[in-house]
């Protein structure tokens, strides 16, 4: 039996950092209504999905000790691609200078979550050493002058490095979820920019995160007073609230970024990992509870035992 484990960490963010003051001058909206609906303090804007995707690629094989040499496959978590054709996940692999196979994912916001999965089993039927990256550019497909869905977006990146372990490794418990009859909630066409049924997708979305979370604890023989870190998707911090309530793991153990980033969809667990990790939170052992959901809709949690 063959596992994985998380080695190396890295994240990528545009420069230009967008204040709810800054959204203010042209939208009818202000810093507090942003921030009592939503969380959401600033989030960064610009860039591309290759771009920041390699960015934060570099990033994690520093921190993984490895090179792009040493990388099998790429798995590139995106819903908002560089273009329709090619994928942006051979991009990406150009430009780290890496061989093997790339490929895009898209399961909007569970994209991470997706991808972790895809990656265990690619290590499970024979894989070497992975690159998992979520990675977004949101801005570019949404409608500035809508302050529905302006203030939420943002743009980032975040990247892991997964490695082969004999055993069982840090994945304990997993399971994805899609239900294409609600893809009316969360849409962008051809060409078009996103839709969003926010309220609807709220009220489903700390519906399906409680009881995915709550499987993949069973799952993995845990309860919640077991989960040392809730990692969750960065949509909407009274979301993240709601479900942390229900679940009865007390906020201050999940990992929250949502004041700094936004919502960046695939890029925001990755995100949230990554602050976790780098500011001491994470320690060996620790049971991590990373849990997603968006457009599809689609939903899905895993539980990692950190390096176990
Ligand atoms: O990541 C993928 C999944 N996405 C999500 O999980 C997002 C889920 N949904 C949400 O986060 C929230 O629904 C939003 C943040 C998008 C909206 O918050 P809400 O509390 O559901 O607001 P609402 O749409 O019910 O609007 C309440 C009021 C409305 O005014 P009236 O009709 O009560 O007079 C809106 O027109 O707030 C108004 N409004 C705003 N006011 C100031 C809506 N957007 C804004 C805004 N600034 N930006």
């Amino acid at each position: 039996m063959r596992g994985i484990r998380i080695t190396g960490w890295g994240i990528a963010v545009p420069d230009k950092v967008v204040t709810n003051d800054d959204l203010s001058l042209t939208l009818d909206t202000s810093d507090e209504w942003i921030v009592e609906r939503t969380g959401i303090r600033e989030r960064h804007i610009g860039g591309t999905t290759s771009g920041l995707a390699i960015e934060a690629a570099q990033e994690a094989l520093r921190s993984a000790g490895r090179t792009a040499a040493e990388i099998d496959n790429l798995v590139l978590a995106t819903t908002t691609p560089d273009g329709i054709v090619p994928g942006t996940a051979p991009s990406v692999q150009h430009g780290i200078g890496m061989h093997g196979g790339a490929f895009d994912l898209n399961a909007a916001c569970s994209g991470f979550v997706y991808g972790l999965v895809t990656a265990a089993g690619l290590v499970a039927v024979g894989s070497g050493p992975l690159l998992l990256i979520g990675s977004e550019t949101l801005s570019r497909i949404t409608d500035m002058d809508d302050r529905k869905i302006a203030v939420i977006v943002a743009d980032g990146a975040g990247a892991v490095v997964i490695e082969p372990v004999e055993g069982p490794g840090s994945l304990l418990s997993w399971n994805l979820n899609a239900d294409g009859s609600l893809k009316h909630l969360l849409k962008c066409e051809h060409g078009g920019t996103l839709f969003m049924d926010g309220k609807e997708v709220f009220r489903r979305a700390v519906r399906v995160v409680v009881d995915s979370a709550e499987r993949a604890m069973a799952d993995a023989g845990l309860g919640p007073d077991d989960i040392d870190l809730m990692v969750p998707h960065q949509a909407n911090l009274r979301i993240i609230q709601a479900a942390c309530q229900r679940l009865s793991i007390p906020e201050e153990r999940a990992s929250i970024v949502i004041d700094r980033y936004g919502n960046t969809s695939s890029a925001s667990i990755p995100l949230a990992l990554h602050d976790a990790i780098t500011s001491g939170r994470v320690h060996d052992g620790d049971n991590l509870l990373l849990t997603g959901f968006g457009g599809g809709m689609t939903w899905a949690s895993a539980v990692l035992r950190w390096n176990g």
